[in-house]
């Protein structure tokens, strides 16, 4: 595989998404929103850097089946969430793919009553978003490849490493050994 973003840039992204998101609120409480499973690691780390009172949740949305790399429906399990009723709701994700997962968790999320809705990810893949959206804090704009690491996976493999890795295309072979 082909690193796309170090440990270190990634670090350095997350710091600037962490004051980004710290100015946007100006000292408001927030409802911090983790998207399971590719956030987690996003989650851990952006978290302890927002200098802001906060409540955190997770949400579980699923589009991708086995290894796939194709979106299918989403499955969503919102049964680990917080009230979001009156909150600022920050949701979190690895990644803004096409958008669907952030666009139809917006939508099911707004009949919550929250005061605001807002959306961070890591990662935006360029040419790809499918609908009239675009999150609010982005870490990086990547090129149209299927990553993994820093909580992204293929086939739930790789989450754990500590960079971001474009998957070279026999590696995404469903018989390509892990
Ligand atoms: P979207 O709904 O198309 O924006 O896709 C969002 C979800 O698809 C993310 O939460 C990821 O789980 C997954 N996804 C999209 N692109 C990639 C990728 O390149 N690597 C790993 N997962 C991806
Ligand atoms: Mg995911």
């Amino acid at each position: 595989m082909k690193i796309l973003l170090p440990a270190a840039d990634i670090s350095q992204g997350v710091a600037r998404l962490a004051r980004e998101i710290t100015l946007a609120y100006q000292g408001e409480p927030l409802t911090v929103v983790g998207v399971l499973t590719g956030s987690m690691v996003l989650l851990a780390d952006l978290i302890r850097q927002i200098e802001l009172p906060m409540q955190v949740g997770l949400v579980q949305a699923r589009s991708y089946r086995g290894n796939a790399t194709r979106p299918g429906a989403l499955a969503i399990n919102a049964q680990m969430l917080p009230d979001l009723r009156g909150r600022n709701v920050l949701l979190v994700d690895d990644i803004f793919d096409t958008g669907r997962t952030l666009f139809e968790l917006l939508v099911q999320f707004d009949e919550l009553g929250p005061a605001s809705i807002r959306t961070a990810v890591l990662l935006r893949k360029r040419g790809r978003v499918e609908v009239e959206y675009e999150p609010h804090f982005v870490g990086f704009d990547i090129p149209d490849e299927f990553v993994v690491g820093y909580g992204l996976d293929f086939n739930d493999h790789y989450r754990n490493l500590p960079y971001v890795a474009a998957l070279e295309p026999h590696e995404l072979a469903p018989e390509s050994p892990l």
